[in-house]
């Protein structure tokens, strides 16, 4: 363990169970970050993450650092790295620092990073001498905490159980852990059995993470587990409310008519943020429609059929409008 890191604060209050809003490429922009954190506020948010070439490309690219350096009131941010060359990561995290961002994240789980000599996201699990050079030079070179987000194995879902070591004599504060194989990409069920013995086995604080669609099972999931948090991905975009349910113990599952209001609040809001953050009513419409690929309420799929399939956004805007 490096005792200088020892003294760092975890982006959550001691004593708390944080609810995480997940990384999502593509989809937790700082536009969708703030709309959860004026909505239902997540305790801590992610960045997408940040694809991080070649070290001669000098850190990150200008819309990383904007990013990197958007405002998010006092609710922490993350910022999620992904790369292979360890020189190139250290890089992009200073430069990250310097526009502000506290706390980094490595991304070990990405399932569609080259898998050869570039490896990156979880095709890294397979080169675990460039993890025991990386892991330790990030770490050196962050000053707030720094956390890694991995899957349970490249291949064998008991592959965590040998990097839990590293990860912890390296200094790393936090881990997130989605409970699938790189090779499994997003099939089958992640398997929380795999999250409880790691809560058993390591000392860091384990953030649980993969198919938390209600927030039934989500409290299971933290009893079960005995998990430090939990972090939310499709389930909060198809409904940012789940944050909220899983605060509250005595809230029941949302009837049609309330889903109906939250998903047209969600859309008014969220063409009002895209119509300022993206550039044009296609590049706009493109990145709503991308949203509603996660909306799977089977209440609303006709509706929600239409609404992917308008190419204006008056007719957007028309639909949303008829929907409560
Ligand atoms: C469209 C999409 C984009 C994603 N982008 C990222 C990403 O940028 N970084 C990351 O660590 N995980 C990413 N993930 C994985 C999620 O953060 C999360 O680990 C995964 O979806 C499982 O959690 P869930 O069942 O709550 O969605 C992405 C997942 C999806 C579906």
């Amino acid at each position: 363990m490096i005792d200088s890191h020892k003294s760092n604060r975890l982006p959550w209050a001691t004593g708390n169970t944080p609810l995480m809003l997940a990384p999502m490429q593509g989809l937790t922009n700082r536009a969708m970050r703030a709309l959860f954190i004026d909505w239902v506020r997540p305790d801590v948010v992610f960045t997408e993450f940040m694809r991080v070439g070649h070290a001669s490309r000098k850190g990150l690219i200008r819309s990383d650092r904007k990013e990197a350096s958007s405002p998010h009131g006092d609710v922490p941010m993350v910022a999620q790295l992904v790369g292979h060359s360890y020189e190139a990561l250290v890089i992009a995290a200073q430069d990250a620092q310097e526009a502000g961002v506290e706390h980094l994240n490595l991304n070990l789980g990405c399932p569609y990073g080259r898998t050869t000599s570039g490896a990156t996201g979880g095709a890294l699990l397979q080169h675990i001498a460039v993890l025991e050079k990386m892991i330790p030079a990030l770490r050196a070179a962050i000053h707030g905490t720094f956390s890694i987000k991995v899957r349970s194995g490249y291949s064998d879902p008991q592959q965590i159980f040998s990097l839990l070591p590293l990860f912890e004599q390296s200094g790393v504060d936090f881990l997130i852990i989605h409970p699938r194989t790189v090779v499994q990409q997003y099939q089958g069920l992640a398997d929380h059995t795999i999250t409880q013995k790691v809560v058993e086995q390591c000392s860091l604080p384990v953030i649980a993470n993969g198919d938390i669609r209600t927030a039934a099972a989500g409290r299971r999931l933290l009893q079960e587990t005995g998990a430090a948090g939990l972090m939310l991905g499709r389930g909060a975009i198809n409904d940012p409310l789940l944050f909220e349910r899983l605060r509250n113990p005595t809230a029941a599952e949302p009837t049609r008519a309330e889903q109906a209001m939250m998903l047209q609040r969600y859309m008014r809001d969220l063409l009002s943020r895209y119509s300022e953050l993206f550039c044009g009513e296609v590049q706009v419409l493109n990145k709503l429609k991308k949203v509603l690929t996660f909306v799977e309420e089977p209440a609303f799929a006709k509706q929600v059929t239409q609404m992917k399939r308008t190419k204006t956004i008056e007719a957007f805007t028309a639909l949303v409008e008829e929907l409560a």
